[in-house]
């Protein structure tokens, strides 16, 4: 018999603290017992790394209708309209709130001279200008004013805590029920603790440090994935990896976004020669959607035989370049690179997974008590490319609309069973660390070489057998040692390895970011589909219940 542990008891525990889970946060602190589970410092995710900005209908002169059009023209056939509608109609309450909670989004003087007002920038893929932004640091602005709010709010913040696997409640019959809680590893002593829920939700963010080259921070390995993955919820759209066509290309520079702002704000791309290149390949040039501007890239980098191409807004007034992208300004100058003079040497990098944990309007995926919210899961929103500043918009859309489905609900819902404890009698501490590094590296380069901007039914089987090797090895590790946050991350990504190429071989067509070789056009015939995924302890019943909740 397992030994039953209370452990501790929340009303909502909250796996994630980037811009989606601070956003849940901040909504439900005040009505509930919430605790927020953070795996490094609280801030550290991909939202504060954030550039260009979020997308709004903010201007007169803009129209939700031209939102929703763009975003539905970039995701290639796949967006679910619904969810375009949904998310687009709520953006300009989403920032009304950031507002008000006190981000400092960058003001310019009105064209009309009538005072300062929000500046909007533009991005690729958008008809008008609807990009609203804090210089170019717009993540750091958010997640570091989300971060002081939530740290008022008497939500209780535990840092440093990596969830391990969520826990469902046994039923008769070996049956399992809802999701009652996690393990969690603390990493300052070296514990798996148990945390036991009402309602869980992953805000678990994305999963592209699969790729050896990556503009995320190191933790984007797509725990949420795997763990909704294993506790039974479908997965859907995984071959749909983005990748940003502009990080910068210098061998001390771990890899760094430059933002596509950018090109909004008149930035060329061009090849060695000075030849401005992205005309050839759209006629939006270099504002065209990201999965078109990334493979020209690839294409003529692969061409030409070139480590990198360029982008210049030298021709741009030097206070102007300095003034609305002074992170890029700095971080390039740290590197002799001043780009008010020069162009910047750039190359494609993983970027956003557009696919994930399926959920529906509420954040709410196939498992009862388990929401998934922000780049973790997958709303419809993006179809087969994302359009640039949408994500961050989706993690405060969706994190308000579960923040009101669970405060709506929570009464109805029971408190935990106590809970089996982390069970570490049969582990042992591992002697053999330099199988998770070495095994990291390698899942990282084949995922690059075989799974990346281009890819072909042979490269893609190519990556298949060596992903069954990785994950039968790593599977007897996680059996026979004691947990480290590397081996969890590692075999995490394994995970969202094998499902990323399992969905790009069942994919017979190109389509927005999936580009084959074998198949290099949209399919004709077919109405275009998502790629869904389904897990052997999947439950149709519950599906069905969420089927039949109205839907307003
Ligand atoms: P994140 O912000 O990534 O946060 C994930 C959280 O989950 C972290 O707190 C992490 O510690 C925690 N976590 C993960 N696993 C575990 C675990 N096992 N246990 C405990 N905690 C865990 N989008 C835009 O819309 N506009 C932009 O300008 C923009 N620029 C970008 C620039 C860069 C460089 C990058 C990397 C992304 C950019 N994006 C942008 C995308 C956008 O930032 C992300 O999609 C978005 O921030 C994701 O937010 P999130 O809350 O879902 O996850
Ligand atoms: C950028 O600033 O280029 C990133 C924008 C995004 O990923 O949405």
């Amino acid at each position: 018999m397992p030994k039953l542990d209370n452990g501790q008891v929340f009303d909502v525990l909250i796996i994630g603290s980037g811009a989606a889970g601070l956003t849940l946060a901040l909504q439900l602190a005040p009505h509930a017992r919430v605790a927020v589970l953070s795996k490094k410092d609280l801030t550290e995710g991909s939202t504060f790394y954030a550039q260009g900005g979020i997308a709004a209908v903010l201007d007169d002169a803009d129209t939700v209708e031209s939102h929703i059009e763009d975003t539905l023209v970039a995701g290639a056939g796949l967006c679910d309209r619904n969810a375009v509608r949904f998310v687009v109609e709520n953006a300009k309450e989403a920032i009304q709130r950031l507002i008000g909670y006190g981000v400092p989004f960058t003001r310019a003087e009105s064209p009309d001279g009538s005072g300062l007002e929000y500046h909007l920038t533009r991005e690729g893929g958008h008809s008008h200008r609807r990009i609203i932004h804090a210089a170019d640091a717009t993540g750091m602005a958010v997640e570091t004013t989300l971060a002081d709010r939530v740290r008022e709010s008497g939500a209780i913040l535990l840092e440093n805590h990596v969830a391990v696997d969520l826990i469902r409640e046994k039923l008769p019959g070996k049956r399992l029920g809802r999701c009652v809680g996690a393990y969690a590893l603390d990493v300052a002593d070296g514990h798996v603790k148990l945390f036991r829920a009402r309602v869980v939700v992953l805000a678990t963010g994305g999963a592209s440090k699969v790729y050896l080259y990556t503009s995320n921070p190191d933790g984007s390995t797509g725990d949420g994935i795997a763990m909704a993955w294993r506790a039974g919820c479908r997965v859907a759209n995984m071959e749909f990896s983005q990748f940003h066509p502009t990080c910068l290309y210098h061998p001390q520079a771990k890899t760094f976004l430059v933002t596509e702002a950018l090109r909004g704000e008149g930035a060329r791309l061009l090849l060695p020669d000075g030849e401005r290149f992205m005309q050839r390949f759209d006629p939006r040039g270099e504002l065209a959607p990201r999965d078109i501007v990334a493979r020209a890239i690839d294409h003529e980098m692969k061409r030409l035989g070139l480590d990198c191409v360029h982008l210049d807004i030298s021709h741009r007034d030097p206070d102007f370049v300095r003034g609305h992208f002074p992170t890029v300004y700095q971080t390039c100058l740290q590197y002799g690179i001043d780009i008010t003079r020069q162009p910047i040497p750039v190359v494609p990098a993983a970027h956003y997974t557009c696919g994930g944990v399926m959920t529906d309007r509420h954040g709410r995926t196939d498992v009862a008590g388990l929401y998934a919210i922000g780049e973790v899961a997958f709303t419809g929103l993006h179809g087969a490319n994302r359009m640039a500043s949408n994500s961050l918009l989706e993690c405060l859309v969706y994190g308000a609309a579960a923040a009101q489905d669970i405060r709506e609900r929570l009464e109805t819902i029971p408190v935990p069973p106590p809970l089996p404890a982390w069970d570490e009698s049969w582990v042992t501490d591992s002697d053999e660390e330099v199988v998770v590094s070495h095994n990291w590296d390698e899942l990282r380069r084949f995922m690059w070489d075989y799974v990346g901007i281009v890819r072909s039914t042979k490269r893609l089987e190519r990556a298949k057998h060596r992903i069954k090797l990785l994950q039968d090895e790593i599977h007897e590790y996680y059996s026979s040692f004691r947990v480290t946050s590397d081996l969890l991350e590692l075999r995490n990504l394994t995970v969202v390895a094998k499902l990323i190429i399992r969905s790009a071989l069942d994919r017979k067509e190109s389509r927005g970011l999936h580009y084959t070789l074998d198949f290099p056009e949209p399919d004709p015939i077919a109405p275009p589909q998502n790629t869904i995924l389904v897990p052997p302890n999947f439950s149709a019943r519950r599906v069905e219940l969420m089927q039949q909740e109205p839907v307003e």
